[in-house]
């Protein structure tokens, strides 16, 4: 089997199930142990094709005059895969042409692709059709950012075409930051600490997976962005003056954020609904030799627990997760306005549920890893009306403001180098 082909079932599985790309490479390769030298090739040319779907049907459109929602699932995605090979990678078109033959196509159409620059692909469109195209992603999501005010549009949907910023949270009750970074770069991971928050690394070069090293499996760092420790910052700071007090993760898994405040001796609990995501928290738990986190499995909309014995709420709900397409450029092949309204009903739902169930003076953080205003400003302008509860500063601030409320904080990855990330804090009146 080529390359090619495994690349296409790969982005196939993803599309059809709607996973990550890692996920269906994992399950493709289960299945076909005898092809796992390609794993290398294979993630490289997936998450390649996956940043640039709609450039590559775009291609198959003017160049060879094919429409790729014609073709099955299977096909299109082979035809993207050829695409890509074609226009960008420098290997002699005889390498491809076992793939053109299997779409039907001659060595004069692959020619042309060659030939053909992004330039002529996208002249005539429209603005937004332009940006849409370029960079792959759905005209809703541009619609909506566009409507978040997001600044410097075009240089956000760049930033996402590239590899994600790193980041890893060091376990400071077991290692220093320094010790940690000196210990990593005997694997080639190079880090520096980063200048905003105390105890996190920014990885500048690695050539080891990060979980594959001694001090991820003795639990020495978690690996989380930038944005997520900033909301454990935020708990920290409102801890520090509260004192010792209870704090829950309402939507708790895998736990970064509780791991991280109990890392400084506070007690935390995280609920999530998915096992899975439960046995997450406890794995990393027992990896980062946390003492003071416990878990436990539930529907946070029917709370499991008292939440009026909690002094601090975290509600992270699930999101479009539009803020992590450089992570996971394969969303944008699938996300739909319909992910939004969806998501956006719970997130009302969850966020109005733990608001009535609180206690007086409940400090409630509210964050999401997207940037659209129905699942940011709308949520909290919404509770903000509708119950008890005031939005409040926070502390620290490093992102940004947000041009429709003033006291929330907006992280975008192009301008911060994290993950587009919002988070609101409220006071239960
Ligand atoms: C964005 S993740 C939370 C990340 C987590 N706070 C952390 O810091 O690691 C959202 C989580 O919400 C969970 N979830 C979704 N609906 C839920 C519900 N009704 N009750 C509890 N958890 C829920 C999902 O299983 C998922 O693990």
């Amino acid at each position: 089997m080529l390359v090619e082909e495994v690349s296409a079932q790969i982005l196939t599985i993803s599309l059809k199930k709607r996973v990550s790309l890692r996920l269906a490479a994992s399950e493709f390769f289960s299945r076909r142990p005898d092809l796992e030298h390609l794993k290398p090739a294979v993630r490289v040319l997936t998450t390649e094709v996956a940043r640039r779907f709609k450039l590559l049907d775009r291609a198959a459109e003017v160049v060879l005059g094919l429409d790729p929602c014609r073709l099955d699932p299977y096909r299109r995605n082979l035809l993207r895969v050829l695409v890509f090979e074609s226009m960008y990678r420098d290997i002699p078109l005889s390498r491809i042409e076992k793939v053109s033959l299997k779409l039907g196509l001659g060595k004069a159409q692959v020619r042309k692709l060659r030939e053909t620059d992004e330039r002529t692909l996208l002249r005539g469109l429209s603005y937004v059709e332009r940006l849409s195209v370029k960079y792959s992603v759905p005209r809703w999501v541009i619609d909506e950012l566009a409507r978040a005010r997001v600044p410097d549009l075009e240089g956000l949907l760049e930033f996402f075409m590239h590899d994600p910023p790193r980041y890893i949270r060091v376990s400071t009750h077991l290692v220093s930051r320094e010790e940690l970074a000196r210990r990593l770069a005997r694997y080639g991971i190079e880090c520096v600490p980063d200048e905003d928050l105390h105890d996190l690394l920014y990885i500048v070069k690695m050539s080891t997976n990060l979980t594959k090293t001694e001090e991820y499996v003795q639990g020495l760092y978690h690996i989380q962005d930038k944005s997520s420790v900033l909301v454990g910052h935020a708990i920290l700071s409102d801890l520090k003056k509260l004192g010792k007090t209870l704090v829950v993760d309402v939507t708790g898994g895998p736990g970064g954020k509780i791991t991280h405040v109990s890392q400084y001796g506070y007690h935390c609990v995280g609920v999530d609904l998915s096992w899975r995501r439960v046995k997450e928290i406890e794995r990393h738990v027992k990896r980062m030799h946390i003492e003071t986190t416990d878990y436990v499995r539930g529907d946070s909309l029917n709370i499991p627990l008292r939440l009026d014995k909690f002094r601090i709420i975290l509600v992270d709900p699930e999101c479009t997760g539009l803020g992590r397409l450089h992570h996971s450029p394969e969303v944008k092949m699938w996300i739909s306005r319909r992910d939004l309204i969806k998501h956006s009903k719970l997130q009302r739902a969850l966020l109005r549920k733990i608001v009535k169930e609180s206690a007086r003076d409940t400090v409630i953080y509210y964050c999401t890893c997207t940037m659209t205003l129905d699942e940011n400003e709308h949520q909290i302008k919404s509770i903000v009306e509708e119950l008890n509860v005031e939005l409040t500063d926070m502390e620290p601030f490093i992102g940004y403001s947000s041009p429709f409320l003033a006291k929330v904080q907006r992280l975008y990855p192009h301008l911060n180098k994290t993950t587009g990330f919002f988070i609101a804090r409220l006071i239960k009146r």
